[in-house]
């Protein structure tokens, strides 16, 4: 796969069966994503609250690639910021690896940051996911220090209760203003 032939579009509710599928298929052994039934009335309901769910697709409109940016995930929190814009569940189908399928996701964030006036574009990573951190670098994310207001913004996302204990979870952010 060559990067010319990445497409990257906005899902709607009809795709979400196949991010769900998609996201089931890479995740590591023994984390358990609950019901796919769960997982998509978890998107339909981020949906109505403004989640932008974007899609990486091939020329037959096959899904390889999804994330998800919203700005829901700051009300309420310690970090509470405006125009400012939340990127999560970055995922590649295995056989689509290191053909910059996340990087054409994430400059269509760029995109969508820039044209709504998003000042900060900010995600987790989990630290021991090396190529994660490589690909967020090299797309022009920064990594914050864990200063106490980012860990509790971590935590006032969940990010250290359930299926995420355990993890360290740094925080990127990439300015656009
Ligand atoms: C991390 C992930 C999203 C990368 O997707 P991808 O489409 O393969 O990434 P790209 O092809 O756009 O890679 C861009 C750059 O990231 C870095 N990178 C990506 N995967 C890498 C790997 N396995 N090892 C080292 N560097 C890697 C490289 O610098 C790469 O540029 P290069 O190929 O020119 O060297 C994908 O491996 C994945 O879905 N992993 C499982 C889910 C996950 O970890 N999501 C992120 C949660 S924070």
């Amino acid at each position: 796969m060559s990067h010319t032939r990445v497409g990257v579009r906005a899902a709607s509710p009809l795709d979400f069966h196949s991010v769900v599928a998609l996201r089931r298929d890479i995740a590591p052994p023994g984390v358990d994503r609950g019901t796919r039934r769960a997982a998509v009335d978890v998107m339909t309901a981020r949906q109505t609250h403004g989640m932008l769910c974007l899609l990486a697709h091939d020329e037959d409109g096959g899904l390889f690639g999804s994330l998800e940016c919203s700005t829901s995930e700051f009300a309420n929190t310690r970090l509470a910021t405006s125009n400012a814009l939340y990127v999560t569940e970055v995922a590649v189908a295995a056989s689509a690896r290191r053909s910059g399928v996340a990087s054409a996701l994430l400059r269509k964030v760029d995109d969508v940051a820039t044209l709504s006036g998003i000042h900060s574009v900010y995600l987790h990573v989990e630290a021991g996911n090396g190529a994660a951190r490589r690909l967020y670098r090299k797309a022009g994310y920064e990594e914050l220090d864990a200063t106490p207001l980012h860990s509790s913004f971590a935590a006032d996302l969940g990010l250290y209760s359930g299926a995420f204990a355990g993890f360290e979870h740094l925080l990127c952010r990439k300015r656009f203003l």
